[in-house]
């Protein structure tokens, strides 16, 4: 019989989001039938997403299995989130992958001297865990939350708690993005919305491990499976702007050498850093086995790629649940009144 899978990744158009959607659609057995929806914050990018994966599915003759759908979800803004989640709940009866993977950064800018000292002194550490980026201290939301925590953690778990009806229906895989950076250095209990850190970035990516760990299991009693990827390092369209034609070169050269030195991590193109977040999705675990672990795409010094898993730190993981479990209780009760259906005519 044909199954007909939903699947929404967020930040579709991302190099890691795109190539996600890529290898769902390589997945994708010829009887089933699978519906992407594709989400961003501008119809426009909407457009040039959806534009890439229809050729895509084109030129791997899946183009008749394939259709699209839309979302404009801003997760710095809560009004937008539950917007998301009434645009979902009135589609889908059912959701079957979603992958958590829009992430956002308070980048300023690279400090090219301390660049330069740390690939002079330590190349590969350089180019694997760089410290860089300049990050932005104390930036919030108009919703008085911490930016990074907002958009890559909050806004996120909060979604995924009003979809569980329809997740708990499509017995659906949830995916986090994290991030081979997700070192428990980067986040202080006191500061869980990240926003005394110049590294908040990093620091959401260790919220996301410890939210994994302390969801898991319940989800899994509503027949929902999550799991927890990272992608290794990979191009990155966010960081472009920093870089121009010569020290993005520079930037590739070294994601090589690395490469050559080594590095697993150094997956470089975009489709190979969607392996495990795709693998966990269709292939890892028929019996949902080992949700604890930590799935990471890796490549070996040919470019073959594999998956590494790795044991997460649960160090906080109870205090950090707490604090968000509380935070979305407080949101449900500001919410409450937010959305109306304005068809009823009274
Ligand atoms: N690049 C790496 O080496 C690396 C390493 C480890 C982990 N990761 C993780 O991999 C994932 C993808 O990374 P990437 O470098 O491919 O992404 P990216 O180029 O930085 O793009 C970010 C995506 O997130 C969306 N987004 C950003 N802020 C958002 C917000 N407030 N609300 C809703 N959507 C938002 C953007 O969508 P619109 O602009 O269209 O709205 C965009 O599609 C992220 O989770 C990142 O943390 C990357």
């Amino acid at each position: 019989m044909r199954t007909h899978k939903v699947a929404v990744i967020t930040g579709t158009n991302s190099n890691l989001g795109l190539n996600i959607a890529y290898r769902l659609i390589d997945n994708l057995d010829y009887e089933d039938k699978l519906t992407l929806v594709v989400t961003s914050r501008t119809l426009l990018r909407v457009r040039e997403v959806i534009d890439l994966l229809k050729a895509y599915s084109e030129k791997h003759e899946k183009n008749m299995y394939v259709d699209y759908d839309y979302l404009l979800v801003d997760f710095t803004d809560m009004v937008s989130v539950l917007g998301a989640y009434y645009d979902l709940n009135n589609r889908y009866d059912a959701i079957h992958y979603f992958f958590v993977n829009a992430a956002q950064g308070v980048y300023s800018g690279i400090d090219w001297m301390q660049a330069t000292k740390e690939i002079i002194s330590n190349p590969l550490e350089a180019v694997t865990n760089p410290t860089y980026k300049i990050q932005r201290i104390g930036v919030n939301t108009a919703d008085g939350m911490g930016l990074v925590f907002q958009a890559n953690v909050f806004g996120p778990y909060y979604l995924i708690r009003k979809l569980i009806p329809q997740l708990s229906k499509g017995n659906a895989i949830v995916v986090w993005i994290s991030s081979l950076m997700a070192e428990p250095k980067y986040l202080s209990l006191e500061d869980i919305e990240l926003l005394k850190t110049d590294a908040s970035y990093e620091g959401s990516k260790r919220l996301v491990d410890l939210l994994h760990l302390m969801t898991f299991k319940d989800l899994k009693a509503l027949g929902i499976h999550q799991y927890l990827t990272h992608p290794g390092i990979f191009t990155s369209n966010s960081f472009f702007q920093y870089l121009n034609f010569f020290t993005y070169y520079a930037m590739l050269m070294f994601f090589y050498f690395a490469r050559l030195m080594g590095s697993r991590w150094h997956n470089i193109s975009g489709y190979k850093a969607a392996n495990a977040p795709v693998y966990v999705a269709t292939l890892a675990n028929p019996n949902f086995e080992r949700q604890e672990l930590k799935y990471g795409s890796a490549t070996y010094r040919d470019g073959m790629e594999y998956i590494v898993t790795e044991e997460v730190d649960p160090t906080g993981a109870y205090d950090v649940y707490k604090y968000i479990i509380r935070l979305a209780e407080d949101w449900d009760e500001k919410l409450k009144d937010q959305i109306v259906n304005s068809r009823i005519i009274l």
